[in-house]
């Protein structure tokens, strides 16, 4: 598909997508998902589902009588989602396709929820749009974007700049710095494609994790820079890996780290 989306992933990517980055995306998910506020019987569409996270949780909240459907441009991270063992709740539907054409029917769904995904498609207003069409009369949607660095990934974009290159780590930060939409930004698109009862709020967690040296190591093996990850030996490895953990040291909670994050939740109804 010729869609120049960002965060795209290898096959393997993915897979280590689902073991480590679905770490921290899954302290997030719950939140969302919440916000969602999910009625049983609902038609849910999981946009930018990745590994689906987010539609598993949503199949079991709307229960068998709801639906769901998995939306995600990268066909490695669809083949995961689809090898997870099912839940119980509504039967999840997955789809290959951009944002910003979805080969999917206009009004057939009753919420749309995208954790993390709009700051990587090509033209977001165009995807909000088409987020609009698909959503039937009242519908709505919960979409969530960082709005701020945490200190995870200043401590990552660092170790990148010192231990890989400068590009690398441009690149890393971009997908959590100038490509994401601020509040104002984020409201002004929802308004602009007449979305109504628009409001973005900014929600705070504390994200923990253990052993911070293997998890970063292996987030990033999973990521779009998992290439230049790769070309250091293991001795670089190991070096990044100590650099992170100890720019992480002002947030030691027992083995492991304890860091405060935020993302702006954009929520509005068609
Ligand atoms: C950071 S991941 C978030 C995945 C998932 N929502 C989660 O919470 O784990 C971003 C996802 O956006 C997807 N993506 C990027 N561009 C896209 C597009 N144009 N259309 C659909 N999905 C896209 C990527 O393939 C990736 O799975």
């Amino acid at each position: 598909m010729n869609d120049p989306s960002g965060y795209q992933v290898s096959a393997t990517g993915a897979e280590l997508y689902e073991r480590y980055a679905t770490q921290y995306m899954g302290q997030w998910a719950p939140d969302l998902i919440e916000v969602a506020a999910l009625q049983s019987g609902e038609r849910v569409l999981d946009l930018a589902c990745g590994t689906g996270l987010l539609a598993r949780l949503a199949a079991v909240r709307v229960g068998p009588a709801g639906q769901v459907t998995g939306l995600d441009i990268n066909v490695g991270m669809l083949a995961v989602a689809r090898a997870m063992p099912p839940v119980s709740g509504a039967t999840i539907s997955w789809v290959e396709g951009s944002a910003v054409a979805m080969d999917l029917s206009d009004a057939s769904f009753d919420v749309i929820v995208c954790q993390q995904g709009l700051q990587f498609f090509p033209d977001r207003d165009a995807a909000v749009r088409e987020m609009l069409r698909v959503l039937a009369p009242g519908g709505r949607v919960a979409l969530s974007v960082w709005n701020s660095p945490n200190p995870y990934s200043i401590a990552v974009g660092d170790a990148l700049e010192r231990f890989v290159s400068a590009e690398t780590a441009d690149k890393y930060r971009a997908g959590r710095l100038r490509l994401v939409p601020d509040a104002n930004a984020l409201r002004s698109m929802m308004v602009a494609a007449r979305f109504r009862e628009v409001e973005v709020r900014p929600h705070k967690l504390t994200i923990r994790h253990q052993a911070i040296e293997e998890f970063v190591l292996g987030h990033l093996s999973g990521h779009p820079v998992a290439g230049a990850i790769s070309s250091l030996d293991e001795e670089g490895r190991a070096a990044f890996a100590r650099h992170v953990k100890t720019a992480l040291m002002p947030y030691a909670e027992g083995d492991g780290v304890a860091y405060p994050d935020e993302v702006n939740i954009a929520t509005a109804r068609k």
